[in-house]
């Protein structure tokens, strides 16, 4: 194991039960996590915010769920956080050595910290022309626009439609969508707010949507006949969205909790509908990661918080009107 000299306590965000962005508290004394085999310890650099960090803190979800079994039942405070860019300071990799710059999305969490542990296999190396700030807003992001692209299974000649195409994962889902377009060609039609889409400009060329619903207006959206539906949003938003669809249409959830409830309002149009949940892994880190090296996926930070100030920006992650990604600057 190679090892620098490295402090025994960090600054960490600390909750010690759920609730309000209030339970997070920044503290000082906190231990530096100890690596296992297989392992690596980051010095953070930034550390992304996905809303699944606010779900967790508020109580909900598996997140919640591993918190409360293996930390909060044995009295122990827990550290959210599972989007990381950093350098090694501590290996136990034969894979990853210390100084190297990488990035991760762990589910075990802990980025909102000075100091975390991650699996080796959840790693990948940052290229030179990405920085850490683009690294460390990307990992589920970016990870699950990929995985998700895939995993819908769109064919050539369908008419796709995506709703939330400027947040943390539409942004960059929408670029890879666009790729199909010109590739495949798919059509692609995005719901979305007026001052979402007058963004648009600044990832893709709208030109070549095929249409835009604004989903502010107070009118039932159109029946395009549609092929397939990307449910970024769920809920009554995702219901509101299933009369684009063709009878028989796919409908592909990413807030997966909805499932039931889509798959209840689409029952009459025979609609089929599955949720997703992303699959970290370093390969998909890698590929994400060399799209935007080679300029093929703007990544737009909307904002970066000191990680002092992690309570403002859940806040502001939570109103759920992001243009891109909300990040933490842990050190530069
Ligand atoms: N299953 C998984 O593995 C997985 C992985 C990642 C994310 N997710 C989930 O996927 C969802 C999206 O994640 P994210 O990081 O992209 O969230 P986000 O950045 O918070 O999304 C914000 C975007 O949602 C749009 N939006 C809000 N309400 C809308 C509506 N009714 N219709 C159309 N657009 C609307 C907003 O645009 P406007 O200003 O136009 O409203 C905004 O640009 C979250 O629920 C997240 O938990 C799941």
């Amino acid at each position: 194991m190679t090892q620098q000299v490295l402090p025994h306590t960090q600054h960490a965000v600390l909750i010690s039960e759920f609730g309000e962005p209030e339970v997070m508290k920044y503290q000082e004394g906190v231990a530096v996590p100890e690596l296992g085999e297989d392992q690596v310890l980051v010095k953070v650099a930034y550390a992304g915010i996905n809303p699944v960090d606010y779900k967790t803190r508020q109580g909900k979800g598996w997140g919640a769920a591993n918190i409360q079994k293996e930390k909060f039942d044995n009295d122990k405070p827990a550290i959210l956080g599972f989007d990381v860019a950093g350098e090694i300071v501590a290996s136990r990799s034969d894979k990853f050595a210390v100084g190297d710059k990488v990035a991760a999305l762990s589910f075990a969490s802990g980025c909102y910290a000075e100091y975390v542990v991650v699996d080796a296999n959840l790693l990948a190396i940052v290229p030179d022309n990405v920085t850490l700030k683009q690294a460390g807003a990307l990992p589920c992001a970016g990870q699950t626009a990929l995985q998700f692209l895939e995993f819908s299974d769109i064919k050539a000649g369908e008419h796709v439609v995506m709703n939330a195409p400027a947040g943390g994962v539409g942004h960059l889902l929408i670029q890879m969508l666009m790729d199909k377009v010109a590739q495949d060609d798919i059509k692609l039609t995005v719901i979305c707010s007026p001052e979402k889409y007058a963004k648009l400009d600044t990832l893709i060329d709208k030109d070549k949507l095929a249409d835009w619903i604004d989903y502010t207006k107070d009118e039932a959206f159109p029946n395009l006949q549609a092929d397939v539906l990307l449910d970024l949003v769920g809920d009554n938003a995702g219901v509101r969205a299933l009369s684009v669809l063709k009878s028989g249409g796919r409908v592909k959830v990413l807030p997966s909790i909805w499932v039931d409830k889509l798959k209840e309002a689409g029952s009459d149009k025979n609609l089929s509908v599955d949720g997703y949940g992303v699959k970290p892994n370093g390969e998909d880190m890698a590929r994400v990661l060399q799209q935007v090296a080679d300029g093929k996926l703007t990544l737009k930070v909307l904002r970066s918080y000191p990680l002092s100030e992690t309570v403002a920006a859940h806040h502001e992650l939570q109103k759920g009107d992001a243009f891109g990604k909300i990040i933490l600057e842990v050190a530069m």
